[in-house]
C-alpha cells in the first residue's frame, strides 16, 4: 500500500481547474504535523492559499507557465508556502532535511487523498513573499502547488544515463527513475 502511494506520487503540472478547499489543505497540514524534525523544533509555519487572484499571481512567478509553457488555465487550485523565522538559529542542513520530511508528508497525504503536488523552489521566493505581504522577520523555504490533474505522468526504470524527464505520445511525462540495484552502491 505504502509502496503503491509512493509510486503514485508524482510531481504534475498541469491542473483541471478543481478547487482545492481550506479545509482540504488543513487535512494536508495536519499529517505534515507528525513530521520528524532536527530536536522535535517544528520551526516550519504553513501559508494555505486559494484565492484565485492571488493563486494567478503566484503561478505567474512560478516556471510553470515559462519552462513548461502551462496555461494560466491549468493552474492549480491553491499553494501552500512554507515559511521560518528569519532569524532561525538552525544550520541550513538541518533545516532543509526537516523541510524535505514535511514536503514529503504534505505530498503523500495530498496523493492519498487523490490531489497532485509540485514543489516548485525555482520560484522567485522574493517575489512570491511580496505577494503575500510576507512579514520581514519570516523567510519563505518552500512552496507548493496543490491541485487535481489529468496529467498522465509515468515513470520508467533506468540503470544509468539521462535521467531527464520528457515527453511521449504526445502529452505522456516520462520520469526516469534508477532501479534499486543502481541505486545501493554497496552491500558490506
Ligand atoms: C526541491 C525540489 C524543487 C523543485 N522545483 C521545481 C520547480 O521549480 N519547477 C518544477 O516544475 N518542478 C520542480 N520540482 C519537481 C521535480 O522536477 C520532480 O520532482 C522531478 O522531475 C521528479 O519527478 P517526480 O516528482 O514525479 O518524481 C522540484 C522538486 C524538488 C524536490
Amino acid at each position: 500500500m505504502f509502496s503503491e502511494l509512493v509510486k503514485k506520487n508524482r510531481s504534475k503540472r498541469i491542473y483541471n481547474g478543481s478547487d482545492v478547499s481550506f479545509s482540504l489543505l488543513k487535512e494536508l497540514i495536519e499529517d505534515c504535523r507528525f513530521s520528524a524534525s532536527t530536536i522535535n523544533r517544528q520551526d516550519i509555519r504553513y501559508i494555505l492559499i486559494n484565492n484565485e487572484q492571488i493563486c494567478s499571481d503566484i503561478f505567474n512567478i512560478t516556471n510553470l507557465p515559462s519552462t513548461h509553457k502551462v496555461d494560466i488555465k491549468n493552474k492549480p487550485g491553491a499553494f501552500v508556502v512554507m515559511i521560518v523565522e528569519r532569524n532561525i538559529n538552525l544550520p541550513d542542513t538541518f533545516l532543509y532535511y526537516n523541510i524535505g520530511l514535511a514536503t514529503a508528508n504534505l505530498t503523500l497525504s495530498a496523493t492519498s487523498k487523490g490531489y497532485n503536488c509540485v514543489t516548485l523552489l525555482s520560484t522567485n521566493l522574493e517575489k512570491l513573499a511580496h505577494i503575500i505581504s510576507l512579514g520581514k522577520d519570516k523567510k519563505i523555504v518552500t512552496v507548493i502547488a496543490v491541485g487535481k490533474s489529468d496529467q498522465v505522468v509515468i515513470t520508467e526504470d533506468v540503470s544509468g544515463g539521462d535521467v531527464s524527464y520528457y515527453k511521449k505520445d504526445g502529452n505522456i511525462h516520462v520520469v526516469p527513475k534508477l532501479t534499486t540495484e543502481a541505486l545501493i552502491s554497496q552491500e558490506i
